[in-house]
């Protein structure tokens, strides 16, 4: 039995240039296509107070900041971004749709900046209180080709300045995530062509819309 009245909360995740923010699009026009209410969203950020954050995490200029700063910065801007957009939205029946969330942290901050995991599951629980998204769709690249894909793009953020071994670290984190929780994850094969990869969502989309 289809269930279309009830929201839901689906993450997008990935090194850099893996196609999260392309898809998104897609997969949102998909949902609509089929009758649903879809927010798209993105972390850090989110509202306006939440996207001040982000520009203070990605601002190249902030080379000085602690891993500590970072990562609570990370859990400050998605606190508001949660009790001020994606909770009331989910509560209205609505599905929202986020590029990037709490994996990214992990693999972000716990792989790239190798900060202690533990930590980062205490503010995981104090911030989000066992909330966490429905599925996570994980858009699996190899980085040196990531990060060919995100350099066209032009300047560099803060993090896209790390070194290879940074964003090797990053991707271990998420495969190991998607292993340990193999419901909640769906693994991409971003490396395919884009409509491979279209091809590979819609029976994703098709697997959400029937759950
Ligand atoms: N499967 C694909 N094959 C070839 N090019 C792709 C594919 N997916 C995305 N791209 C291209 O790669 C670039 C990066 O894609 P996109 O911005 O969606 O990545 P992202 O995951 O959002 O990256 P970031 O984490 O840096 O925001 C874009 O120019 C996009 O058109
Ligand atoms: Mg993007």
């Amino acid at each position: 039995m289809h269930n279309r009245e009830r929201g839901r909360f689906i993450t997008l995740e990935g090194g850099e240039g893996a196609g999260k923010t392309t898809n998104m699009r897609y997969i949102a026009e998909r949902l609509r296509a089929a009758g649903a209410r879809v927010v798209e969203t993105r972390e850090p950020g989110g509202t306006p107070l939440a996207e001040n954050i982000r520009g203070l995490l990605l601002e190249s200029s902030h080379d000085s900041m602690h891993p500590d700063t970072e990562l609570l910065l990370m859990f400050a801007a998605r606190a508001q971004h949660l009790h001020e957009r994606v909770l009331p939205a989910l509560a209205r029946g609505e599905w929202v749709l986020c590029d990037r969330f709490t994996d990214a942290t992990y693999a972000y901050q716990g792989g790239g900046r190798q900060l202690d995991m533990q930590r980062i599951a205490q503010l995981e629980a104090w911030v989000q209180q066992g909330f966490e998204p429905c599925r996570t769709l994980l858009f699996d690249l190899p980085v040196e080709i990531g990060l060919q894909r995100a350099g066209e793009r032009g300047t560099l953020d803060r993090f896209e300045r790390e070194e290879r071994a940074f964003f090797e670290r990053v991707r271990e984190v998420y495969l190991q995530r998607a292993k340990t929780y193999p419901e909640r994850f769906r693994v991409l094969d971003a490396g395919e062509t884009l409509s491979e990869v279209r091809r590979r969502l819609d029976l994703l989309i098709d697997e959400l819309l029937d759950s």
